[in-house]
């Protein structure tokens, strides 16, 4: 399966924090926000990944990430050169795809919570078999997202796209694994009323075709919004809280890519000491120590 991070957009609600910086380089706490869903991509097991940013951010992003070779995986990027919907991800993508399955997630996404692994294991599973997978979210109000229904067998009813009566509270995150069917799906696509191609459409698509599946995510899962200073500043406290209490971090990815054997300790000891003045490279030197 391959993978996807869509960073493009501008970010005014983040306004004059992003008039001159992408919102997916800003950080969470101690490291960028596309840290975060990177890292769910290598937690899925995901190698090949393809970054998609508009044409003035793309060189920050290869600026950070590189190749992908230092965390042992491929890096590729492509420019989406306007805001055309999330759903462009998979036209622009087409040839990094091939035949292949992709998993697509947004770049200011943060999700966290315990055996969320084996989740994306399902989902990738399920993807690849023959389908998608979306998950649902609670939220107190869905109207700013897309909103899955679905009966109590968890079988999608529908799928709206910021319905102003939502039929469920249930959001759809920005997290999607789809077969190869996504490709030609996406490129029949029509723009919506706000001009873009909906992600929603193509998952209706799925729906008609009677291979939708909606995971849902309960309680002790979190999904932190960075849309806006606020947002920013919680998911910051969060992190914070977290890596502090209980001494793990929070999407280090290279922590994430040695504990899937993407990389071997000696090459996460040099990741660590390239940033030993800070307390992100010391955690990386400490794993190293540890398993000695
Ligand atoms: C997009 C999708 C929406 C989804 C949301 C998740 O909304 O269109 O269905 O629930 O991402 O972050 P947008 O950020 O484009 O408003």
């Amino acid at each position: 399966m391959k993978g996807i991070i869509l960073a493009g957009g501008k970010g005014t609600r983040l306004y004059p924090n992003t008039i001159s910086v992408s919102k997916q380089l800003l950080p969470v706490y101690d490291k960028p926000l596309i840290y975060y869903p990177l890292s769910i991509l290598l937690l899925a097991r995901i190698r090949e990944i393809l970054i998609i940013s508009t044409p003035e951010d793309i060189e920050h992003y290869k600026k950070l990430l590189g190749d992908g070779s230092r965390i042992g995986v491929r890096f590729t990027y492509a420019v989406q050169d306007r805001p055309r919907g999330l759903a462009d991800a998979f036209i622009l993508g087409e040839g990094f795809i091939g035949k292949d399955s992709v998993c697509l997630i947004l770049g200011d996404n943060v999700f966290y919570g315990q055996f969320f692994s084996t989740t994306l294991d399902e989902a990738k599973r399920q993807a690849e078999k023959d389908g998608a997978t979306i998950f649902g979210y609670p939220v107190k109000d869905p109207r700013e997202f897309g909103v899955v229904e679905f009966d109590k067998n968890n079988r999608v009813l529908s799928i709206e796209e910021k319905p102003q009566e939502p039929k469920s509270n249930y959001a759809v995150p920005g997290l999607y694994f789809y077969n190869n069917e996504v490709v030609e799906i996406a490129k029949h696509v029509q723009p919506s009323a706000r001009g873009e191609l909906e992600i929603t459409a193509v998952n209706n698509e799925y729906l008609r075709r009677g291979k939708l599946r909606v995971t849902l995510m309960g309680r002790g899962m979190a999904w932190l919004d960075t849309g806006s200073p606020n947002g920013m500043h919680k998911a910051s406290s969060f992190v914070k809280a977290v890596q502090e209490m209980q001494g793990f971090y929070i999407s280090c990815i290279e922590e994430i890519a040695w504990r899937r054997g993407f990389i071997t300790t000696e090459q996460m000891r040099t990741l660590g000491e390239e940033l030993k003045m800070t307390e992100y490279g010391q955690y990386l030197m400490s794993l190293a120590e540890e398993t000695k």
